[in-house]
């Protein structure tokens, strides 16, 4: 029997809009403050995408970045994964636009829909891809636009989101141990406290449902925080035991940007806060693109280095959650 091979990122990249929508912004559309908004989430601003800006331009500006961080050339990507649950549209896939734009014309696209835990589960599944000698090379996005999908007259959902993307080039090959193996799991019967319900099969479009809001996400902000520090602990114990790693070995902890108490709840549950990364103060909750983003602005900034190991955990609608380790090779 072959052997999986080993497999590792070799570029990542981000792009988050230009236009930045600060605390004191929302204080004079909702009835709210910077100073609740700060304390009760960690977040200060966040980007939100031009009129004429989707999904899959956010994701292939972010792509193109990774390509050049990686120096591979779009022609060489094999496969594309974009991570999102704001695709431009149902169908064609975001990945396919994103495909288009930056001529990545041999790959072959698909979306992933796992909410905010998206970009660990295609980072998973385009890995275990090359592990397996399908493709060689792999292009893994998570992108959205957030600003769609809020509404903007509720101060309990739309002080929360932010819009960008990130990327990263999975390769076959590189030094150290790579990407390792993932824990992830999922719970349906909790999708209730976190959806946008309407706009699909079960409600479609319709004046009655645009009037209700059902375009918009809902969530039971409460429950979801609670079950976000516990599975994503969770999570990273079975990703650390799985992978035969102590916690104290991990050098950097990158966790689903969603809320800096939920940050400092899992750091303190692990004993790790001085190695937790964040940047929610400055994006705020970007979904799938969340990690994308923070990954790629810790190994810019010097965060990780190489040789680093490194934790990845996430946290979404679903419910959906997982944790990855990896040792960054670069
Ligand atoms: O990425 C996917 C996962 N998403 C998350 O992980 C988010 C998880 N949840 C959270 O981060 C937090 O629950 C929130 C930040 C959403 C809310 O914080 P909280 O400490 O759980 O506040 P709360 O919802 O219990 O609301 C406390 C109070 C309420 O007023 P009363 O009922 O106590 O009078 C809210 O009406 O704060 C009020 N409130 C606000 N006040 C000012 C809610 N939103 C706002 C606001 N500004 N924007």
């Amino acid at each position: 029997m072959q052997l999986p091979r080993k497999v590792s990122i070799i570029g990542t990249g981000s792009y988050v809009p230009e236009r930045v929508l600060t605390n004191h912004d929302l204080e004079k559309m909702v009835d709210t403050t910077d100073e609740w908004i700060y304390a009760r989430t960690g977040m200060r601003e966040r980007h939100i995408a031009a009129e004429n800006e989707a999904a899959s331009d956010l994701g292939a500006a972010a792509a193109v970045k990774a390509l050049e961080d990686a120096g591979v050339s779009a022609e060489e990507i094999d496969l594309i994964i974009v991570a999102t649950l704001s695709p431009d549209m149902f169908f064609p896939s975001t990945a396919c636009f994103v495909q288009e734009k930056i001529g990545a014309k041999n790959a072959f696209c698909y979306d992933l829909g796992a909410a905010c835990s998206g970009f660990l589960y295609a980072l998973d599944a385009a890995k275990n891809q090359i592990a397996a000698g399908a493709v060689e090379t792999a292009l893994v996005i998570g992108s959205e636009k957030m600003s769609t999908f809020v509404d903007w007259e509720d101060r309990s959902t739309c002080i929360l989101f932010g819009d960008g993307a990130g990327a990263a080039v999975l390769k076959a090959g590189g030094e150290g141990r790579g990407i390792m193996q993932s824990v992830m799991g999922s719970d349906g019967g909790l999708a209730d406290l976190l959806m946008t319900p309407g706009g699909g099969s079960r409600t479609p479009i319709s004046h009655e449902m645009i009037e209700q809001k059902q375009q918009y996400l809902t969530m039971q902000g409460r429950e979801v925080f609670k079950h976000a520090v516990t599975r994503m602990a969770e999570a990273v114990v079975q990703a650390l035991e799985k992978n035969e790693i102590s916690a104290d070995d991990i050098n950097c902890f990158i966790p689903h940007q969603a809320n800096i108490r939920i940050i400092d709840a899992i750091a303190k549950r692990l004993g790790v806060a001085d190695r937790m990364y964040t940047n929610v103060e400055k994006y705020a909750n970007t979904s799938s693109a969340a990690l994308a983003i923070a990954l790629d602005e810790a190994v810019k900034d010097g965060t990780i280095t190489k040789g680093d190991l490194v934790v990845l955990t996430v946290f979404g609608g679903g419910f959906t959650w997982g944790a990855n380790v990896l040792e960054w090779g670069k």
